[in-house]
């Protein structure tokens, strides 16, 4: 059986034309891409953009290859990550030495082991954040899903892994700065090979919340005196290694890894539970399941970690969520030596788009992929499925870090959320992604937080 990359008979890929993919792209790109997606099913496939040409690479096993298999021949790269890199370019988000000092450094703290360690202060916090969330949005006044959900998840990442290094003042501040950029960078992102020196709708805004950022962590980075002591945070240990490196990392390293630990850390979990409740409005059973499961593990109590092994379902509809709405939804590699593909000849310097949100919804791949069913991730079910069939954290040297950190901390949110509230969506919200650079609901998530049944034994202690 041919490997991957296999030259025996190596062919060109097939192209689709400018004049049939632009204009769907340009009127909505993630539909576009993903009806590309699903009419290739697998097969490589060139997207003719005039002069930029990407190939969109989507069979489990191509991704695998990409990925893993042969990860050295296809670097973090190129047009698609050169605009983010005046956010946070030398750092565990780029590639080559950098980025393998910049994992090895923090890898640690996000160790299974080291992140279970951490289960009881997690659970804590989520369930305080959720408790004031209640004072706040009593009344049943309707409140913006993801920047509650910001405000939760930013109170945990910090207090857990920024040590309380940034105050709550300034972690609100970025909120707003980081949503800021996830947008602005939409139209470098959809026309990657228009120069800097040219502006684009954006630019400002993206510069704008740059500033931001850089008022929050610069100050910080200056004020670090050597010693730091021996913290388990992100910025002990990142100023420990730059200490211990004597000069041999850019001045910026500590500054651009801090920047992408908190995109990296907030914005996904955000992105990803704000999903939840437009599908749960849309599949009331999935609803009533995910409550009973709450009700009877947590009920009114605070949300604690002996708990999780009970939230069964709870992972199960967590899990369906990432794999419809993958908030790292495109990964984009460039090729360093020319190789061969499923057959195809693939040249040094070309863009391969892997995504995976394509390929969660591949016909021949997903049984009903369009489809919300939780009982797809049932406990021994799929266990013959490929690996990269599924694949919302990534895969290979450059998975997710935080991925543990997600699993536990999602648990904690939605368990909390829905033993505390009955959240009822203000209007109908389509399950449509909008284009950024992580895949977000087009519409806000407007909705009312009705007290549920055990409440009010539910206030933070
Ligand atoms: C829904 C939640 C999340 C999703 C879907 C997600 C997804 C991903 C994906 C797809 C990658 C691979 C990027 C690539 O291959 O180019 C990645 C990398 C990364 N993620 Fe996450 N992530 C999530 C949450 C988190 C959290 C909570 C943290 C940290 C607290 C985190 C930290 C990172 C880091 C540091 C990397 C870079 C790893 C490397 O290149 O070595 N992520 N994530």
């Amino acid at each position: 059986m041919p490997t991957p990359s296999s030259s025996a008979t190596a062919r060109e890929a097939r192209t689709l034309p400018f004049r049939s993919i632009v204009p769907r792209l340009v009127r909505d790109p993630i539909k576009a891409l993903g009806d590309i997606g699903t009419e290739a099913d697998g097969e490589i496939v060139r997207l003719n953009l005039g002069t930029f040409r990407p190939l969109l690479v989507t069979h489990p096993d191509h991704v695998q290859h990409v990925l893993r298999g042969n990860v050295a021949n296809y670097a973090r790269d190129g047009v698609f990550w050169r605009p983010l890199r005046r956010l946070f370019g030398g750092s565990v988000l780029s590639d080559g030495e950098i980025w393998e000092v910049s994992r090895a450094t923090l890898q640690p703290l996000f160790a299974a082991k080291h992140v279970e360690s951490l289960a009881g202060a997690m659970a804590e916090t989520v369930a305080d954040a959720v408790a004031a969330l209640g004072e706040t949005a009593g009344q049943e006044r309707p409140v913006d899903a993801a920047a509650e959900l910001a405000r939760i998840v930013n109170k945990t990442v910090i207090r857990l892994f920024f040590g309380d290094r940034i105050t709550p003042e300034e972690s609100e501040r970025l909120i707003p700065a980081h949503d800021a950029i996830a947008t602005s960078i939409v139209s470098r992102l959809l026309l990657p090979l228009v120069p800097e020196s040219v502006p684009l709708p954006g630019d400002r805004a993206f510069r704008e919340a740059v500033r931001t950022f850089d008022s929050v962590m610069v100050p910080l980075v200056h004020g670090y005196t050597p010693s730091p002591g021996d913290g388990r945070d992100v910025f002990s240990l990142l100023c420990r290694t730059r200490d211990a490196q004597a000069g041999s990392l850019p001045p910026s390293w500590v500054r651009d890894n801090m920047v992408a630990m908190f995109a990296a850390g907030t914005e996904t979990t955000v992105v990803a539970l704000t999903w939840l409740w437009p599908i749960l409005d849309r599949h009331p059973h999935v609803e009533a399941r995910l409550r009973e499961e709450i009700g009877r593990v947590v009920g009114g109590e605070r949300v604690r970690p002996d708990h999780l092994p009970g939230l069964v379902y709870t992972r199960m509809v967590i899990q369906e969520l990432l794999r419809l709405y993958p908030v790292g939804w495109m990964l984009p590699r460039v090729v360093v030596e020319p190789e061969t593909l499923g057959g195809v000849r693939l040249r040094a310097g070309e863009t391969v788009l892997i995504s995976p949100f394509l390929t969660h919804r591949l016909p021949s791949v997903w049984d009903r992929p369009l489809e919300f069913d939780p009982e797809r991730f049932a406990p021994g079910r799929g266990e013959h499925r490929h690996r990269y069939a599924y694949f919302p954290f990534g895969g290979g040297p450059h998975q997710c870090m935080g991925t543990h950190v997600f699993n536990m901390e999602a648990q904690f949110i939605v368990a909390a959320m829905l033993s505390a509230f009955r959240p009822a969506l203000a209007a109908p919200v389509p399950p449509t992604p909008r284009a950024a650079a992580s895949l977000r609901p087009r519409q806000s998530v407007i909705m009312t937080l009705r007290p549920a049944a055990h409440a009010t034994a539910h206030g933070a202690s």
